[in-house]
């Protein structure tokens, strides 16, 4: 699907003097990425063109809870079509009720991302009943905060459908649609915990690394078939305060709150940005791990940031069976 624009061979690309040219063109073309996104970074949000939902079908995994129940409500507000996917059909009632009391429209679907063929099911309805998604958030993710050993196998296969395997059911679903009408934005959601691995998040963290994969292999591929109008954005965002982490209380910085988390979010789908890392301070930290020695940095994180200490409190989840 996503073939259709050519892009050049390996044999295409081997002469010396084409690639002294390429070079010299990524150098210029470098020099003005870097100065326009100083430029942007400078221009405060107020006066910068941003793209419009209004009227744009906008789908939340998760829509329910937590930041997916924030993103609801602030994009019903912005004039999107709302469409949420959860598995807590109490908690869909909830943000639907919220949503409807603001006189906002809003289509819910009750389904279980872990289950691929209700996935495919679920998308097939979607685009009879509402249609063309245009915004795909893939927002929803659990963690079953163990060890490894102490986790359950049940439990890691959970991790793994909803925080990853379920990316490729909804993006395989929506994104034909897309490409057929030249416009479209896929969000992958993330965490700092998919940037640095994390005690007792073993099954959280791969499936978190594996976002960052998903979302960086998807964006090369859409950019090398020319599908230049179709965005994807990774959002990374650091402990947040709905529950997820309940009873985690991390050392130098407090949790982000939710309300915060959606609205920084939508303003990078509106900017079209491909990378929101939140707080955006988490961006310098990150290379360390690769510059500094093991022994370093794992005395940053149990010494100076307590990071597996914070983790010892999270509040145990229930049992998968
Ligand atoms: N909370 C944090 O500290 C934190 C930090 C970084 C990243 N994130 C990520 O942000 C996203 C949102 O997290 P949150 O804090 O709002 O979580 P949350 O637990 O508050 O909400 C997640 C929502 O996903 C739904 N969900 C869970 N399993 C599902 C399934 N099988 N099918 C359909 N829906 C399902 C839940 O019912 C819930 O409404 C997640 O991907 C999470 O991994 C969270």
């Amino acid at each position: 699907m996503l073939e259709g624009t050519k892009i050049s061979t390996p044999s295409q690309m081997s002469s010396i003097f084409d690639i002294a040219k390429d070079t010299v063109l990524f150098l210029l073309l470098s020099c003005y990425y870097i100065l326009e996104s100083l430029f942007w970074t400078l221009v405060p949000n107020i006066i910068r063109p941003m793209k419009s939902l209004k009227d744009e079908v906008v789908l939340v995994t998760g829509g329910g809870g937590g930041v997916g129940r924030q993103l609801a409500i602030k994009l019903a507000r912005l004039g999107a079509k709302v469409v949420l996917w959860d598995i807590n059909k109490e908690a869909l009632e909830k943000t639907c009720a919220a949503l409807r009391e603001e006189g906002h429209e809003v289509a819910s679907y009750e389904v279980d991302l872990a289950d691929r063929e209700s996935v495919y099911k679920t998308a097939k309805r979607v685009k009879e009943e509402v249609g063309k998604v245009d915004v795909l958030i893939n927002n929803a993710g659990v963690v079953f905060g163990e060890t490894l050993l102490e986790l359950n196998d049940n439990a890691i296969e959970t991790t793994y459908k909803v925080n990853i395997l379920s990316h490729y059911w909804t993006v395989k679903a929506f994104l034909p649609d897309m490409i057929n009408s030249s416009k479209g934005h896929i969000v992958t959601v993330g965490s700092v915990a998919g940037l640095l691995g994390t005690y007792r998040c073993t099954d959280y963290s791969a499936t978190k690394f594996a976002t960052v994969g998903f979302h960086e292999s998807l964006f090369t591929e859409l950019r090398a078939h020319g599908h230049n109008n179709i965005h994807a954005t990774l959002v990374c965002p650091y402990y947040i305060n709905t529950g997820m982490f309940d009873g985690v209380t991390p050392r130098l910085m407090p949790m982000l709150e939710p309300d915060y988390v959606a609205e920084t979010m939508i303003d990078s789908i509106r900017k079209n940005e491909v990378n929101c890392i939140m707080p955006g301070s988490v961006r310098y930290l990150l290379p360390l791990k690769c510059l500094l020695p093991a022994k370093m940095c794992w005395d940053l994180m149990h010494r100076v940031m307590k990071g597996p200490q914070s983790m010892m409190d999270l509040k145990r989840k229930p049992k998968v069976a």
